[in-house]
C-alpha cells in the first residue's frame, strides 16, 4: 500500500496532510532517513514523528474498561474510544467491539478490525467462555446454579432458552458466572430472573485470556500467544 494511504488509513491525517508530512520529513525509517511517498518498507520499520507506527490492519486490542464508559462510537458522555489514542477512532478499516460491555460493567473488552477473528470469537463452534465476577444486591437463595445450568431458562422477551452457564458461588452475594453466549444484558437479566439485582459486574476472562496486569483504563495490543489463549490453545 502506498505510504500516504497507509498513514491516512491509520488515522494520522488526511491524504493531503500525509503528503505534507512526508514532504516535511516527519516519516522516516529507523535510521532517520526520510521516506518518500513511493517508499516501500515493512510496517514495523516506519516511524512517524520518531515514533513507531500504530499496529497494522488486523490488530486486536485489549482494554480494561472502567465504570461509566459506553461501548459506542458516538454516544454522549464518556466513550471507551476516549481511552485509546484519538487516531484509533478513525482508522480504516474501523475497529469494532468484540462483545460489548454495558456502561456500568468493567473489565476485559476487545476491539478489532479483523473480521475473521471477530467471527471466530462469537461463533458458537469456538465456544469461547466469558467469565464474569458478580456482586449482588441480596443473598442468593441457593437455586441459581441449577437454574443457570439447566439449559431451560428463558429470559424475559427472549424466545429460546439460554445455553447452560456455570455459577460458582463465592459468598452469599458474590459469584463467578461463566457464559457460553452473549445476549443483551445477559448477566443482569439472568439474576433479575432469580429476583435479584446485580450491583457490580466485571468481565474477568475471555476463553483463558485474563486482564493479566492491565490496569483499569489501560490497554494493550494482543499478540499471537494471547490470541491462542482466547481459544484455549495455550493449555
Ligand atoms: N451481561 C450484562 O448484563 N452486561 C454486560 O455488560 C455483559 C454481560
Amino acid at each position: 500500500m502506498r505510504l500516504v494511504k497507509l498513514l491516512a488509513n491509520l488515522g494520522y491525517g488526511s491524504r493531503k496532510e500525509m503528503q505534507i508530512a512526508i514532504r516535511n520529513g516527519w516519516v522516516t525509517d529507523k535510521e532517520g532517513n526520510r521516506l518518500k511517498a513511493e517508499s516501500k518498507l515493512p510496517h514495523e520499520e516506519i516511524l512517524f514523528d520518531d515514533e513507531p507506527l500504530d499496529p497494522p490492519e488486523g490488530c486486536i486490542i485489549l482494554l480494561n474498561k472502567p465504570l461509566g464508559y459506553t461501548c459506542s462510537m458516538k454516544d454522549r458522555g464518556r466513550l471507551v474510544f476516549d481511552l485509546l489514542p484519538e487516531r484509533y477512532r478513525v482508522r480504516k478499516p474501523a475497529l469494532s467491539f468484540v462483545g460489548r460491555l454495558d456502561k456500568d460493567t468493567t473489565g476485559l473488552l476487545l476491539f478489532t478490525d479483523n473480521g475473521k477473528f471477530l467471527h471466530e470469537v462469537i461463533s458458537p463452534k469456538a465456544d469461547v467462555a466469558k467469565v464474569y465476577e458478580v456482586e449482588l444486591d441480596r443473598p442468593m437463595t441457593g437455586g441459581e446454579a441449577d437454574q443457570f445450568s439447566s439449559g431451560e431458562l428463558v429470559l424475559e422477551n427472549d424466545t429460546h432458552p439460554l445455553k447452560p452457564a456455570e455459577l460458582e458461588t463465592l459468598t452469599e452475594t458474590t459469584a463467578r458466572l461463566t457464559l457460553h453466549e452473549g445476549r443483551y444484558h445477559q448477566v443482569r437479566r439472568m439474576f433479575a430472573a432469580t429476583g435479584n439485582h446485580v450491583n457490580k459486574l466485571h468481565r474477568a476472562q475471555l476463553g483463558n485470556l485474563t486482564l493479566d496486569g492491565v490496569e483499569e483504563g489501560q490497554w494493550k495490543l494482543l499478540g499471537t500467544a494471547d490470541i491462542d489463549t482466547i481459544f484455549g490453545k495455550d493449555s
